[in-house]
């Protein structure tokens, strides 16, 4: 196991000690949350997860995990995701695994959110991830336009397999932003929720209560 994966395990399995029997837990989705669901079905917390992704919710199914529709909770006490990339403020960027739309509204209704990250995500600002933009398909073409022009670097996801277009279990597509540098992420956020045919975007703002870092020595770092 490389450095990365072993740091994922360890952020996922610290993050064990913030559930307890009877929550309903938000499960994210990615490498990391794997790690997770793995060491959640090892432990003995019997727990009901909202899942924020077809992939999770299989690998829910697998372990035997029992899941419940967003819909039919009235809270979700505790979100458990990873994340692309995390800045000081314990803002981020989500949306790699092409899971931001659920992964948000999911986060939205948690009391509370904590992320499992190795340590190289952690930076002090954001954008060295190219930032996830899901759109609706018709018009997206005009997105990208704008998004040029605005200085954005989008460029739409394609499948490695066979060059199409990545359709998000949602069926939208995703434009990534390549910038390196986001100086002003609020800035950035409203620009994207003003625009006609943005579902979301992948910068997660306020979010974030509790992150959790793999490494010899766990960090553990909460917002302010
Ligand atoms: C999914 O769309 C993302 O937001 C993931 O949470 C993020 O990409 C982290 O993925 P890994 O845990 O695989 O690095």
């Amino acid at each position: 196991m490389n450095i990365k994966d072993l740091q994922k395990k360890q952020a996922a399995e610290a993050a064990i000690e913030y559930i307890k029997s009877d929550m309903v837990v938000g499960l994210g989705t990615g490498s990391t949350v794997s790690y997770f669901l793995d060491a959640l079905a090892k432990s003995d917390r019997r727990i009901v997860g909202v899942t924020t992704s077809k992939v999770t919710s299989e690998h829910c199914a697998a372990l035997k995990i029992p899941i419940i529709d967003i819909d039919e909770v009235d809270h979700i006490d505790v979100t458990i995701d990873g994340a692309d990339e995390v800045d000081t403020y314990l803002n981020g960027i989500k949306g790699g695994g092409a899971a931001l739309l659920m992964e948000k509204i999911v986060a939205k209704n948690s009391k509370e959110n904590i992320w499992i990250v190795d340590s190289s995500k952690v930076h002090d600002t954001l954008g060295s991830f190219p930032l996830p933009v899901e759109v609706i398909p018709y018009g997206s073409g005009q997105l990208l336009r704008q998004f040029t022009d605005k200085g954005l670097f989008p460029k739409l996801r394609r499948s490695q397999i066979d060059n199409q277009p990545v359709i998000t279990d949602a069926g939208h597509y995703i434009i990534d932003c390549h910038m390196t540098t986001i100086n002003n992420p609020y800035a950035l956020a409203d620009y994207f929720e003003s625009q006609v045919g943005v579902v979301e975007h992948g910068l997660f703002l306020n979010i974030c209560d509790r992150v959790i870092i793999g490494g010899e020595t766990i960090q553990i770092q909460e917002r302010q």
